[in-house]
C-alpha cells in the first residue's frame, strides 16, 4: 500500500488505474459493501463493469480521501449530491469546508482535493475515437472551443499530437466547469484556455505538474484560478482547476494507488453484503465495453 503521512498530504491529488483491477464476484461486493447504499444501486446499474469499476472506486476515493484527510471513519461519511449532480460531504460545517472532485476516463480514476477553496479535476483518455476518425470527430465537436483554441489545437502537425492537444484542452475547460459545479450548463464559448506549452515538452517526466494554462472568461483574464497540468502515463491527461492564485501555493503530483489499497483502508458499511449472491450475479452479468485503439 502506498504510504502517506499527515504532513505530505498526497492524499489530494491521487490516481487509480481501476480498470487494472480485475475483481471476482466476491471481491467486487465486498467493495460496494463500502459504499453507501444509493451509490451502490446506482453502479449496479451499469451495463458495462469498466463503467461500475470506475464509478465504484470514484466512490471509494472520496471515502477514502475525507477518512484520511479529516479522520471521519468511513461509517460516519455521508455524501449527498448538489442539484447539478456534484457530489459533496454532508457533514458539520467545520467539516464540510473540504472540497473534493472526481473524475473518470480510459483506465483512470482521479481525485482532487483542496482544504477550502473550489476545485475541479478531469482525466482524458487520448486515444482515437472509437466510430469517427479525427477530422470528423473535431467536426463534432465544433463548438467546444473557440476558433482561436482551435488554432492551438489544430497547430500540431500529426493526428495523434492534435488529438492529445484537444484533449489537454478538453481537460482544462471541463476542470473549471466541475469547479463551479455548473456542468452542462455552461456555454463552452465563453471560456477561453491557453494550455501550457511545457506540457507538451514534459513527455519525459510524465507526471510533472505545469501550472501555466491560462483563461479567459468573456474575454477577461481569470487571476485567481490555477490550472495544474499532467499526464498519467502516454495515453491519459488530467487537469485540476484550484480556486487559488498562481503563485500562492504549490502544485501537487497525483499519487498513484492501487484500487486494492484503497479498499483495504476503508471498513465495510455492511458486513452482511461482503458476499452477497444478488451483487455477485449483477457482477457476473456486465459485459465489456467495446475497446478504443
Ligand atoms: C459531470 C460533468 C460536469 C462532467 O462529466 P464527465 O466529463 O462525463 O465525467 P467525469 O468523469 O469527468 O466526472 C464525473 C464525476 O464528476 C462529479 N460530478 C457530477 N456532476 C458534477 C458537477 N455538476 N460539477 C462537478 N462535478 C460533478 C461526479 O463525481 C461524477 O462521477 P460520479 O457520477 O461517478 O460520482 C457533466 O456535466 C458533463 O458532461 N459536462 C460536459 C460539459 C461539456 O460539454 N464539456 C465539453 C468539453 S469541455
Amino acid at each position: 500500500m502506498t504510504k502517506h503521512n499527515n504532513m505530505s498530504r498526497s492524499w489530494r491529488r491521487v490516481a487509480v488505474n481501476a480498470q487494472a483491477w480485475t475483481p471476482t464476484a466476491k471481491e467486487f461486493a465486498g467493495a460496494i459493501a463500502r459504499v453507501q447504499r444509493d451509490e451502490r444501486e446506482r453502479i449496479l446499474r451499469f451495463r458495462f463493469i469498466q463503467d461500475a469499476k470506475s464509478s465504484l472506486v470514484g466512490r471509494l476515493l472520496l471515502r477514502y480521501l475525507v477518512q484520511e484527510e479529516l479522520g471521519v471513519p468511513n461509517a460516519e461519511i455521508e455524501l449527498v449530491r448538489e442539484e447539478s449532480g456534484r457530489p459533496v460531504l454532508r457533514c458539520p460545517e467545520h467539516v464540510s469546508q473540504l472540497r473534493f472532485n472526481v473524475s473518470h476516463a480510459g483506465s483512470y480514476v482521479v481525485m482532487a482535493a483542496d482544504s477550502e477553496r473550489e476545485i475541479g479535476v478531469d482525466v482524458m483518455d487520448h486515444r482515437r475515437p472509437l466510430h469517427d476518425d479525427v477530422e470528423r470527430f473535431f467536426e463534432l465537436m465544433t463548438t467546444t472551443f473557440t476558433p482561436k483554441e482551435w488554432d492551438n489545437i489544430r497547430r500540431s502537425d500529426t493526428h495523434g499530437t492534435a488529438l492529445l492537444e484537444f484533449y489537454r484542452y478538453w481537460t482544462l475547460k471541463e476542470s473549471y466547469i466541475k469547479a463551479i459545479g455548473l456542468g452542462l450548463r455552461m456555454d463552452l464559448q465563453r471560456l477561453q484556455f491557453a494550455s501550457d506549452p511545457r506540457l507538451s515538452h514534459a513527455q519525459d517526466d510524465l507526471m510533472a505538474v505545469v501550472d501555466g494554462a491560462t483563461c479567459e472568461v468573456d474575454g477577461e483574464r481569470l487571476s485567481d484560478w490555477t490550472f495544474e497540468q499532467c499526464h498519467l502515463d502516454p495515453r491519459h491527461c488530467v487537469s485540476v482547476c484550484v480556486h487559488r492564485s498562481p503563485g500562492s501555493y504549490r502544485p501537487q503530483p497525483f499519487v498513484i494507488m492501487d484500487t486494492a489499497a484503497v479498499i483495504d483502508a476503508l471498513a465495510p458499511l455492511r458486513e452482511d453484503e461482503l458476499d452477497d449472491p444478488a451483487v455477485m450475479g449483477i457482477f457476473a452479468q456486465m459485459k465489456d465495453k467495446p475497446q478504443r485503439q
